[in-house]
């Protein structure tokens, strides 16, 4: 996710920016820039990579005395990560940042394009400053000018205006991505989050969707669509690690709590109202494909093979899916009919990376997925689909999973259409199920409270069998992954189909068995397997939107029409199932024991 800083003030201004914006890095970004405007001097710095390398390029300025600036680091959501598409974004005589996606930015932009506006970059943002910019000729307000501007903007913004027309003023607008206005005595603070205000700012308002306004000399005016509104600000945090964690115990359980607001950027502009898009896809890169191979490693596997049940029943496509690490010493049989896609939230995976150069090799078209632009696997692949989940801390992958299993689940319907293999009424209803997708993630605390109680039950055993049948296999297997990862405690993924091929032998009072049990797919054929398990006295948690009676612990999900809606809910029952245990047993679950974030080496 992007980040935005802004000040108001007589104080030096670069450092404010710079400082702020390195309390904004664990959010992650490709790039980054800031803008001041002070005695009537504009000034703008960008630059691609890490924030030393603007720092490099500031070093011989200073900003003195009053003025107004603004600050971003930016996650390429739209456009390469280059200095041409890093914020802050210039018209002739002003700047805008930006955090979010412009929905219905192509239109905008288009029109703009058509009355002479020249872009230099790829992104949504610049459209912001140009329609600013055009409005202001119309009517020579500035005020009036963004005002016209917000109105015209849908989808998901955080968004800092100045300009020279208005030298004293920054114009803010929330709606969807976070921003709050910090307060001292006659200066003003923006930021995306706490920590970048922390010890500059005494005083914090938290933006709400929908608000709007300006900053000048010292004072904040805040509007809504009622008009002009009264707000109350409260003390500011003064703990800036907490603070990173945005008041969470851990940067993963943080993450499990974002996987709704993520997959919102996951789907906006692809999910649309009569079909998927993806506007960084070339529909000829299916020309010629007669079926799919995906190659990943660990969390990425699995909802690969997730995907894997996708495609085959909407695309009507075989899938293949392939760990990487054994792909590459197999000697695979590689066709120039088959689209080998890649799946990696670092982009980094050495065993992934090589397997995708073997597929290259053999001329094999390429696809990646992946949650970190300009990264080694996506600079490698002849297209790629980014995830937008924002950067993820914990160790133990949550929102890149969720992510990565939604754009192949839109990638499914998208080779469907491409393959006309898909009727209008499947296409509706999987699209109505998408748009539901960010209420399934959602974390309620009285989940969480149950999950918390109910994981002190299972901190021993000698094991945990994870089961589920078609989509909830894979899920299974991924859930297994969560427990072992973060508790050390052995855990298997298994088909339930598969128990009474030997696994069953196992089936104790000892034996934890999580039983994913959807009522929307094979719910009978699930319930018999379980059935035959609470026979041989295992000890069951059933996570269903049934009741089932056997069970030693019951966690009731919601009835739905779609399977996925039910994966989705599940997949966060066993996140937190997982989160839980490992807090009990006190070990770091952010950082595990023996785990790296990205595994560069074999
Ligand atoms: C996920 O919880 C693990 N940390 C690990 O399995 C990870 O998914 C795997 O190493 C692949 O990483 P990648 O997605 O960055 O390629």
């Amino acid at each position: 996710m992007c980040g935005i800083v802004g000040y108001l003030g007589k104080n030096e201004k670069k450092e404010i920016l710079l400082d702020g914006l390195e309390e904004l890095e664990y959010r992650g970004y490709d790039s980054a820039g800031i803008a001041i405007i002070e005695n009537k001097q504009l000034k703008n710095f960008k630059a691609v990579g890490r924030l030393k390398n603007l720092r490099e390029k500031t070093k011989d300025y200073l900003s003195e005395g009053f003025g107004v600036s603004i600050g971003h680091t930016r996650w390429a959501t739209h456009g390469k990560p280059t200095e041409l598409n890093a914020h802050p974004h210039m018209g002739a005589y002003s700047f805008v940042v930006h955090n979010g996606i412009i929905e219905n930015y192509q239109a905008l932009k288009k029109e703009l394009q058509s009355q002479g506006v020249t872009f230099l970059s790829q992104t949504d943002t610049e459209t912001i400053v140009h329609l600013f910019e055009k409005n202001h000729k119309i009517n020579n307000n500035a005020w009036a000018s963004f005002q016209e501007t917000i109105e015209k903007l849908e989808g998901a913004y955080a968004t800092l205006l100045i300009t020279e027309a208005d030298e004293e003023t920054i114009y803010f607008a929330k709606n969807g991505s976070p921003m709050l206005i910090g307060f001292k005595e006659d200066e003003v603070y923006f930021a995306s989050s706490d920590t970048p205000i922390i010890g500059k700012a005494t005083e914090v308002y938290y933006l709400e969707d929908g608000e709007f306004g300006y900053a000048r000399h010292g004072k904040v005016y805040l509007f809504d669509a009622n008009g002009q509104k009264t707000f109350t600000k409260q003390a500011l945090a003064t703990d800036k690690a907490l603070a990173q964690k945005d008041g969470y115990r851990f940067f993963m359980e943080k993450e499990i709590y974002e996987q709704s607001s993520v997959m919102h950027d996951t789907i906006i502009g692809r999910v649309l109202d009569e079909k998927i898009d993806f506007e960084e896809l070339n529909p000829e890169l299916f020309n010629n494909i007669s079926n799919i191979k995906i190659c990943a490693c660990g969390t990425s596997y699995h909802s690969a093979l997730a995907s894997s049940y996708l495609f085959e029943r909407l695309s009507k496509i075989p899938c293949q899916i392939e760990i990487a690490s054994e792909f590459r010493y197999k000697e695979p049989l590689l066709h120039d009919d088959t689209l080998f896609i890649t799946i990696s939230q670092s982009g980094e995976t050495a065993d992934t990376l090589e397997a995708l150069k073997m597929a290259k090799r053999a001329g094999l078209k390429s696809l990646s997925i992946c949650n970190v632009d300009n990264s080694s696997i996506v600079r490698e692949s002849d297209a790629a689909v980014l995830t937008r989940a924002g950067i993820e801390k914990g160790v133990a992958s949550t929102k890149a999973f969720a992510t990565q299993t939604m754009v192949l689940w839109m990638l499914a319907i998208y080779v469907a259409q491409v393959k006309k293999s898909i009727s209008k009424e499947t296409l509706e209803k999987e699209l109505l199920a998408m748009r539901q997708t960010p209420k399934a993630l959602l974390v309620n605390n009285k989940l969480h409270h149950k999950m918390t109680r109910l994981s002190k039950r299972y901190l021993h055993g000698h094991g945990f069998f994870f089961i589920g049948r078609d989509l909830f296999f894979p899920l299974a297997l991924e859930g297994a992954l969560k427990l072992k990862e973060i508790s050390y405690l052995h855990a298997e993924g298994y088909p339930s189909g598969e128990m009474k091929h030997g696994p069953i032998a196992l089936a104790d009072a000892e034996l934890f068995t999580i039983a994913l049990m959807p009522k929307s797919l094979h719910y009978d054929k699930i319930k018999s397997n379980v059935e035959e398990l609470c026979a041989r006295d295992v000890t069951l948690l059933a996570i269903s939107p049934e009741p089932f009676d056997l069970a030693d612990d019951f966690v009731q999900t919601s009835y739905s029409s779609h399977p996925m809606l039910e994966f989705f809910e599940m997949m966060v029952i066993t996140q937190l199932l997982a989160l839980e245990i490992s807090v009990r047993l006190g070990n770091d679950v952010d950082m595990p024991r023996n785990l790296a974030k990205s595994v560069t080496v074999e």
